[in-house]
């Protein structure tokens, strides 16, 4: 049966990693459907919505995506599309796998972790007070009333919720997955003894879900204070398997752990839901580099992998895997982010070459 899936190419360099991405896929896996929509700065013009309905309706329809990165205009009142689109969908769960590829020289050959990110709530939920609006001068006063809390009238505020509810489904995730995919540990990165309500509560979440046998199965558990983990990557990371991190700290750490490995051009992403995924690469959209063709494709095509994965299709996964690391492993086909003269497309074809020979 074929599989029907959204492609979206994004701005910047989404459009180039995009066409590279696909060619690969349809190299490896003869079966899929493209049903193309748009968001960001494309979407905007020919919609005029960033994150255009019809778009979130295509989703819905196939129930996986792919896409590129989308610009977040910044300070213009608008919304992150790519915050806007996991919150819509209820993408809970965002995954980043983050291992050593061949060739490619690293301080740290045996890192291979795991990002679990919870996706939908702490400071990325979107609850905000621009400075100076009446709003957050309501909220101040509020706050001062409730608990006597006084918050500087210039100030902007930005709220944190972590919920029960919130923790308890990306935890069993955590588990699940780890168990699925035969890793042995997970770390629970926080700052409880700063932020008691919020990181507190994730962390007592995640030990009382751990104290059952079902959902932990003989999975190993630890839980760090989130800077110390930021010291610990960078000094040993090969110690790391599974990190289950808040929303914030995912995010910042992801991208640590791209550094550990090779850059943000090699690494892929999920966003999972009980009813929906998107895939994508972990950067964004590059406007340094975008329009020169010279973008690195690995990061949206080892995401694309990953899609292949939870379409049930292993064996299509493995060997576009394969693809990039005969690549990388060979050195001659390489963007300039990895040392090399190539061009996005040269590489999409050498991989997809490579998926086929
Ligand atoms: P970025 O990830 O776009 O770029 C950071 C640096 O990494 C740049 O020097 C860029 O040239 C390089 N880089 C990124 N991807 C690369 C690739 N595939 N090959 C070679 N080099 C690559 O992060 P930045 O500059 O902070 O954000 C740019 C825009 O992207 C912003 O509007 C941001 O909001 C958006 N963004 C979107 C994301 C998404 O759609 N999921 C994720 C992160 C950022
Ligand atoms: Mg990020």
């Amino acid at each position: 049966m074929a599989h029907r899936v959204t492609i979206i190419p994004g701005d910047g360099i989404g459009p180039e990693v995009t066409a590279a991405t696909r060619l690969v896929l349809d190299a490896a896996c003869g079966d899929i459907e493209w049903v193309e929509a748009v968001a960001g700065a494309r979407a905007l013009e020919s919609h005029g919505a960033l994150l255009p309905e019809a778009t979130l309706q295509a989703v819905r329809d196939c129930r996986v995506a792919i896409k590129g990165p989308i610009t977040t205009p910044v300070g213009t009142g608008f919304r992150s599309v790519n915050v806007a689109l996991r919150q819509e969908l209820d993408l809970f769960a965002s995954v980043r796998p983050v291992r050593a590829l061949p060739g490619v020289p690293i301080r740290h050959p045996a890192t291979n972790l795991v990002v679990v990110r919870e996706n939908t709530e702490d400071l990325y939920q979107g609850i905000e007070f621009e400075r100076g609006s009446p709003e957050a001068a309501a909220l101040r006063l509020k706050l001062h009333e409730l608990a006597g809390f006084d918050v500087r009238e210039d100030a902007g505020i930005t709220l944190k919720p972590i919920s029960v509810a919130g923790t308890r489904r990306i935890v069993r995730f955590a588990f699940e997955y780890a168990r699925a995919n035969a890793r042995r540990k997970v770390t629970l990165g926080h700052k409880s003894n700063v932020m008691r309500y919020s990181d507190g509560l994730f962390l007592r979440t995640f030990l009382e879900i751990a104290r059952d046998p079902t959902i932990r199965g003989d999975v190993e558990i630890e839980e760090i204070q989130i800077d110390h983990l930021s010291m610990r990557l960078a000094w040993e990371p090969e110690v790391f398997d599974v990190l289950l991190l808040p929303n914030l700290y995912g995010d910042i750490l992801s991208d640590l752990c791209a550094g550990l490995v090779g850059g943000l051009g090699l690494i892929p992403g999920a966003n999972i839901g009980w009813e929906y995924a998107v895939f994508e690469p972990v950067h964004g959209s590059a406007p340094d580099i975008a329009g020169k063709g010279s973008a690195n494709p690995i990061a949206m095509i080892l995401s694309g992998a990953m899609m292949l994965r939870h379409l049930r299709e292993p064996a299509a996964a493995a060997r576009m895997e394969r693809a990039v690391d005969a690549v990388l492993a060979e050195g001659r086909t390489r963007t300039p982010d990895l040392g090399g003269t190539s061009s996005t497309e040269a590489v999409g074809h050498a991989i997809a070459e490579a998926v086929t020979g």
